[in-house]
C-alpha cells in the first residue's frame, strides 16, 4: 500500500494500546485511523505526528511522552537503544521490563492464533512462553558493519552506519570479540566494494577476532546456544513416541542442528534439504547414520518437483524456514500424501500464522503451540508447533 507523507501539521495525543505483530505501538487517532508507532510501549500516553499514512492507517514517532508506561524500565542499560537516527535499534523493546516482554510475546502469539481462526484450549495446547536464560549475554553470532572506519550496526531509522564501542545482548566472549575487531580500525581492507556502503563482519563464539575475514558469510547458527538446546529438546520429545521406520523430510536444515537431533533418535530415513551449499557441507562433515541431503532452493517455483520424485514417501515433515516462512507449502502438500505429522519451527508470526492456516485447511489439526524467547529486547519470537494429519 502507498504511503504518502503527510504534509499538514497533524500531531495528536493518544494512548498506546497494543503492539503489532512488527512491535511496533498502536494508537489510534481520534479521527478513527490507526497509526503505527516505533519505540513506544502500551499504556504510554503521549503526544503523536504523523510522519505517513494510507486510506486506513499510518506511521507517527513520539513527539514528547506524557505518561509512561507501568511496564517501561526505570533506565534503559544501553546508551545505543532508541528510535533516533543515531540510536542502533538493534533491541527495540529493551526500554520494557524483561517480564512485560514476555506478556506481550504471549499475547502477540494469543491474537495471531485468533485472527487465524485458531482457538486455544479447544483441541491444541499452548504452553507459557519460554524466557531465555539471559536476557542479556545471549547472543552467540552478530553481523557488524564496517566502512574500514567506523564499526557498528546500520540504525534501524536513518539506514546510516551507528558505531558501537559494546552491545550489551552479545556474549562475553562476543563482546571481546567487538572490543578486539575496534582496536584493529582503521583497515583498508575492510572498505566496502565499489557499489557497496559497507562491508560486513560476520562474527561467532566459534571464531577469534584474527579469524573474522569482511564480507565472508557464516553458515545460519541458531543465535541463543541455551534456547537453541531447548528446542533441539522439545523436537526430541516431540519426535520421541514416533515409529523409527517413519520417513522424514527436514526442510530448511541448515548446518543440521536438527538433523542431528532426528538422526540420533534413530529414524532410518532422513531426507535433509537446504538452499547453502556451506551449510549442506558442515551437515555432512556430521555424518549422520539414515541423512541423506539435498541441496535446493525451496523458495524458487518448481522446487517440488525434485522433492516430490525422492521423498513422497515421506509421513514426518520437519520445517525450520527463514522468515518468509513457507509460503510454497499449499502447492506441496498434494505431492505428500503421507504427511502425518508436521512439526514446524518458526521464528516469524505472521508467515507462521498464514502457514498454520494453510495446513488446518488441508486437513491438519494444530496439537501443541510452544512459544520460546530466544531474542529477549526484540520483538522476535520463536514458535515451535506441531500439527497431525485428522
Ligand atoms: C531458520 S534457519 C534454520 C536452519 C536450521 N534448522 C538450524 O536450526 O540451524 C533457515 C535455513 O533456511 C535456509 N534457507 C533460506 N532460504 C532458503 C531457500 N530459498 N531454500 C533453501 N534453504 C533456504 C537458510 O540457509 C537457513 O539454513
Amino acid at each position: 500500500m502507498k504511503l504518502k507523507r503527510d504534509q499538514s501539521s497533524s500531531q495528536f495525543i493518544a494512548q498506546v494500546r497494543d503492539l503489532s505483530l512488527q512491535g511496533l505501538g498502536v494508537v489510534d487517532h481520534p479521527e478513527g485511523r490507526v497509526y503505527f508507532v516505533p519505540g513506544v510501549w502500551p499504556g504510554d500516553e503521549g503526544e503523536f505526528v504523523i510522519e505517513s499514512q494510507s486510506k486506513t492507517y499510518g506511521f507517527a514517532r513520539l513527539q514528547k511522552l506524557i505518561k509512561a508506561s507501568a511496564e517501561r524500565r526505570s533506565q534503559i542499560p544501553c546508551p545505543y537503544q532508541g528510535h533516533s537516527p543515531d540510536s542502533c535499534g538493534g533491541c527495540p523493546w529493551m526500554l520494557a521490563t524483561d517480564m512485560s516482554q514476555l506478556r506481550a510475546k504471549e499475547q502477540l502469539l494469543r491474537s495471531q492464533l485468533k485472527r487465524q481462526g485458531f482457538s486455544p484450549g479447544e483441541d491444541f495446547e499452548i504452553g507459557p512462553i519460554w524466557p531465555s536464560p539471559q536476557a542479556l549475554g545471549y547472543r552467540n553470532r552478530a553481523q557488524f558493519k564496517t566502512d574500514g572506519q567506523k564499526l557498528g550496526f546500520v540504525s534501524a531509522q536513518s539506514q546510516e552506519l551507528v558505531e558501537v564501542e559494546d552491545c550489551l545482548v552479545l556474549s562475553p566472549q562476543n563482546r571481546q570479540t567487538l572490543r578486539e575487531l575496534r582496536a584493529q580500525l582503521p583497515r583498508a581492507d575492510w572498505r566496502p566494494q565499489p557499489g557497496r556502503r559497507w562491508s560486513s563482519l560476520d562474527i561467532d563464539e566459534d571464531l577469534k577476532a584474527s579469524e573474522v575475514v569482511a564480507n565472508r558469510r557464516r553458515p545460519f547458527r541458531q543465535g541463543n546456544s541455551s534456547q537453541n538446546q531447548r528446542m533441539r529438546q522439545w523436537l526430541r520429545d516431540s519426535l520421541s513416541p514416533q515409529s523409527r521406520s517413519a520417513p522424514v523430510l527436514e526442510l530448511f536444515c541448515g548446518s543440521g542442528n536438527f538433523t542431528q537431533v532426528i538422526s540420533e533418535l534413530g529414524f532410518q530415513t532422513v531426507w535433509a534439504v537446504e538452499g547453502r551449499g556451506q551449510a549442506l557441507e558442515n551437515l555432512k562433515a556430521l555424518r549422520l547414520a539414515g541423512v541423506q541431503t539435498m541441496e535446493l532452493d525451496l523458495l524458487a517455483k518448481g522446487s517440488v518437483g525434485p522433492m516430490a520424485q525422492s521423498a513422497s514417501s515421506s509421513q514426518i515433515l520437519v520445517l525450520d524456514p527463514p522468515r518468509e516462512g513457507f509460503p510454497a507449502l499449499k502447492h506441496w502438500l498434494p505431492h505428500f500424501p503421507h504427511w502425518q505429522d508436521i512439526y514446524y519451527i518458526s521464528c516469524e508470526m505472521g508467515g507462521w500464522g498464514r502457514d498454520a492456516a494453510t495446513l488446518r485447511e488441508a486437513g491438519f489439526a494444530l496439537r501443541q503451540v510452544q512459544p520460546l524467547d530466544q531474542f529477549p529486547q526484540t520483538p522476535y519470537l520463536e514458535i515451535l508447533s506441531h500439527f497431525q494429519k485428522i
